[in-house]
């Protein structure tokens, strides 16, 4: 059993209380108004009811914290912390009536994630990280898989979206991965899961373009506590900046990094 500390404590009753909102509407998705921001990026109003709450409760707690969010952008406080939000990742899921998607909170301190926390309300898993101080699922100390082949694996990815830049690109390396090696690849619509699985153990690696901080930010600090490795597509640290994440367990970062050439 694990202590909390004071920050994982105020990211925890904040995701607990916009969960109730979360589970309340995906009771009634059919009464959601939906519009559209984007092809293939819906916003609901769930979305914004839920960083609403997640917002106010962590300026509550934490009022000299600044904020990036997916739908209000920055809130620039006088602070070296920073709360990174996606209210809801995996906002297709919800509106297709699909019970996988997640909030998910990283707290960044000058640049680094120190804190993160990945809660599927519909799962109750609650995946919680802080920098030296290890993963969990509950409570329960997690780690990310031990498989080395590649063969053994399951590997996540995600998009491309349909108004993307890189969407040939993207379809190259799903095409060029699936000829090269037999894995199974699956694309679940939320990255804070499979980041979160990932540190998990329960698959190995991701692969995708196109991420934002918000998609990522919690999902970083539960995989390298895990004991895993996050970087992009070269193996380097520029991951956030590029947007090409490439996300593994501690043994076939190199060997994804081969294929993905
Ligand atoms: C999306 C999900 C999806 C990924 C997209 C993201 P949203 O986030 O993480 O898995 O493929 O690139 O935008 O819009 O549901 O918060
Ligand atoms: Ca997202
Ligand atoms: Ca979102």
């Amino acid at each position: 059993m694990k202590l909390n500390s004071a920050n994982i404590n105020v990211m925890v009753k904040a995701c607990r209380k916009a969960s109730k909102t979360v589970i309340r509407d995906f009771g009634e998705i059919e009464n959601l108004q939906v519009s559209l921001k984007g092809p293939g990026d819906f916003v609901t109003n769930c979305d914004k009811k839920v960083e609403k709450i997640l917002i106010d409760e962590l300026l509550k707690a934490r009022p000299s914290y600044s904020i990036l969010s997916e739908e209000i952008g920055e809130i620039n406080n006088d602070d070296s912390f920073k709360w990174i939000i996606d209210p809801i990742d995996g906002t297709s899921n919800f509106l297709h009536g699909i019970p996988h998607f997640a909030i998910s909170i990283g707290l960044e301190h000058n640049k680094e994630i120190v804190c993160g926390i990945i809660y599927d309300p519909i799962k109750d898993e609650m995946f919680t990280a802080e920098k030296g101080n290890g993963s969990y699922l509950n409570n329960q100390r997690m780690r990310v898989s031990s498989r080395s082949k590649l063969e053994n694996c399951i590997i996540f990815t995600g998009g491309p979206k349909r108004n993307s830049k890189d969407r040939d690109l993207a379809l190259k390396e799903y095409n060029k991965f699936s000829l090269k090696v037999l894995t199974p690849i699956r694309k679940l619509g939320s990255a804070a899961l499979d980041m979160a699985y990932i540190a998990a153990g329960r698959c190995d690696g991701l692969w995708q373009r196109n991420l934002n901080y918000w998609d990522i930010a919690a999902g970083i600090i539960l995989i390298k506590e895990a004991g895993g490795f996050v970087t992009d597509f070269n193996g380097n640290d520029a991951y956030i900046e590029k947007k090409t994440i490439l996300a593994t367990n501690s043994r076939i970062n190199k060997e994804m990094i081969e294929v993905l050439k």
